[in-house]
């Protein structure tokens, strides 16, 4: 490191104010519908799609320049009990808000991480406190939060985004960050976040120190993952081509690259069992592959050695296949 301050992309990068969040428009307008005097609000939605942010922009807009002082951020999983968190609430909402807004706020993150118990206390809490305090709860599984916690808040949902917007917006940070991106490192990014944004610009970031110009390869290699195109030429190498240099070149990636074994098993199950798959295999095959993953990545989970897991498992497969090539099953 350079002794130069690092900034998380993520955070120099999180909207302030809900008009500048990308999609959710159902999502915003029903918070502006609601504000100021806001009811206790529960959000969910799948990962980095921007509940927290909305979230803090709800409270910027309540208590302007002192929302800091305003809000109380907790995060369910990480507070060292439930009587902690309590006792931090009951302090917290115990004083009036600065600035003349009638409520401060707590914003209990996983909150669905909470056992059902700690979850009927942080109703009770709710209850106790409304006179001085609102709560937005967030979680990703509102089936999760107890049926007396949803009856008690706005339930607001944020939806997966879509490419478009991950991608306007990754292009965006790029463009401010003087880095630039092809489309296969878009793409790269898109695949490899599964639309969750924070992790799509933290690989963004890691990539960028590897190089300004961000491609799929330096991204993949940011987020520790081989890149497609180099598992498809292995696979193919290990189950039709040349064992050897299949071998070879596996335990390069793992040793060398640290490629995540099951990812390797994951993207296996992909390309030979998914309807993109260019094996096409016959039908009668794929229990038997099923079964060959899926025990090898139990073994891999357990602690086997990761790499004669892989070795083993490729062996099989190649067996498996060649024999019902030689055999007289019809491969359509
Ligand atoms: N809708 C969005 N608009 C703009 N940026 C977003 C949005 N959703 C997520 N982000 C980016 O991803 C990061 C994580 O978002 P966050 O709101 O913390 O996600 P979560 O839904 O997991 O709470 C933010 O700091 C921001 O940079
Ligand atoms: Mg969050």
């Amino acid at each position: 490191m350079d002794g130069g301050e690092e900034v998380l992309w993520v955070e120099k990068y999180r909207p302030g104010r809900l008009e500048d969040m990308v999609d959710q428009e159902a999502a915003r307008e029903a918070l502006e519908g609601m504000l100021p005097n806001i009811p206790h609000l529960l959000l969910h939605g799948p990962p980095g799609t921007g509940k927290t942010t909305a979230a803090l922009a709800v409270a910027r807009r309540l208590f302007g320049e002192s929302w800091r002082e305003n809000t109380l951020e907790l995060n369910a999983s990480d507070e060292r009990g439930l009587a902690a968190v309590r006792e931090r609430v009951r302090e917290f909402a115990r004083s009036l808000p600065s600035g003349g807004a009638p409520f401060r706020l707590v914003v209990m993150d996983e909150a669905d991480n909470m056992t059902g118990d700690a979850q009927q206390a942080l109703r009770r809490m709710m209850e106790v406190h409304s006179g001085t305090a609102r709560f937005i709860l967030i979680a990703n599984y509102v089936s999760r939060i107890i049926e007396p916690i949803q009856s008690r808040c706005a339930v607001v949902r944020f939806s997966p985004l879509p490419r478009e917007a991950v991608e306007a917006r990754l292009s965006q940070i790029a463009a401010a960050e003087g880095v630039s991106l092809d489309s296969g490192a878009l793409e790269a990014l898109w695949e490899a976040s599964g639309g969750d944004l924070r992790r799509a610009i933290n690989a963004l970031q890691a990539a960028s120190s590897i190089s300004k110009k961000v491609t799929a390869e330096t991204i993949y290699k940011a987020m520790g993952k081989a890149s497609p195109s180099v598992l498809r030429a292995v696979l193919h190498e290990l189950i039709m081509g040349d064992f050897n240099r299949g071998v070879a070149e596996l335990r390069r990636l793992i040793k060398d690259e640290s490629v995540d074994p099951l990812d390797v098993i994951g993207f296996a199950h992909y390309d030979l069992l998914s309807s993109y798959s260019s094996y096409k295999l016959p039908e009668h095959l794929k229990p038997q592959l099923i079964y060959l993953l899926s025990s090898s990545h139990y073994r891999i989970i357990r602690g086997s050695d990761s790499l004669i897991q892989l070795l083993g498992l490729s062996s099989k497969i190649r067996s498996l296949i060649s024999s019902s090539v030689a055999g007289s099953e019809p491969s359509v």
